[in-house]
């Protein structure tokens, strides 16, 4: 069967990589959740102390580590020079810094073409900030996610609770209202809704209903 690309923007929190893992899973194509690959840098940057205002360095940082994704059905883990840091790019401290390690175009311009490569086979669900727009715009369907910022911030509180971590509702919508800003306002490849894209508001639907009207409308261009 012939195998196509989704791409699933939009901003934090509005369930992007829940319903991205999901269609992979019900057409049986890979998920790749490109912000876990900017999460691995911030968490590297961190790391090594380097200055996350400093592009330069962050590119060179980039250039010198050895990032990888590895697919399973729960998503996917995250390696950094062959340490798993699956767990440890969703940390807030990460979460607080990754925006602006995203934001410079050395970086950008380094994932982007990683991204594309990861995407050249085809039958892949890549979900992110510029993947309709810059990574992959002639993506067979891109779909662009929104929820409100109160149903947002109450996920990933709920998420944060069930994996044990420390988390307060008010911290978590201040965060992403500052993120979102941070991503909506870049110079390099902002968060913005590719024209062709399908917009899609969450707020009242589940992961699994979003999923299967992915998966509906990806069956008609497959
Ligand atoms: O999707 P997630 O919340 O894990 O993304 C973390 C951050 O990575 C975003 O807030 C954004 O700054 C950056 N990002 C990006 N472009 C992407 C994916 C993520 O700039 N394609």
């Amino acid at each position: 069967m012939n195998k196509i690309n989704i791409a699933i923007d939009g901003p934090a929190g509005a369930g992007k990589s829940t319903v991205a893992k999901q269609v992979a899973r019900d057409l049986d194509y890979t998920y790749i959740d490109t912000g876990a690959m900017y999460r691995a840098l911030a968490w590297k940057a961190l790391q090594s102390q380097a200055d996350i205002q400093d592009g330069e360095a962050l590119s060179a940082l980039l250039e010198s580590m050895d990032l990888t994704l590895s697919y399973t059905a729960e998503g996917n883990r995250i390696f950094v020079d062959n340490e798993e840091v699956t767990n440890m790019v969703r940390s807030n401290e990460v979460t607080a810094s990754v925006s602006q390690v995203s934001l410079h175009a050395g970086v950008r311009e380094q994932m982007v073409k990683k991204q594309q490569e990861l995407a050249k086979a085809k039958g892949t669900v890549l979900d992110g900030r510029d993947i309709g727009t810059t990574v992959l715009p002639h993506a067979e369907l891109k779909v662009f996610l929104t929820a409100s910022v109160e149903e947002r911030a109450r996920r990933r509180h709920l998420e944060n609770v069930e994996n044990g971590r420390e988390s307060n509702f008010e911290t978590i919508k201040q965060d992403i209202q500052t993120r979102d800003e941070k991503d909506s306002s870049r110079l390099v490849s902002p968060l913005t809704k590719a024209a062709d894209a399908v917009e899609m508001d969450t707020t009242e639907l589940t992961a699994e209903q979003a999923a299967m009207r992915i998966c509906s409308i990806a069956k008609e261009r497959i």
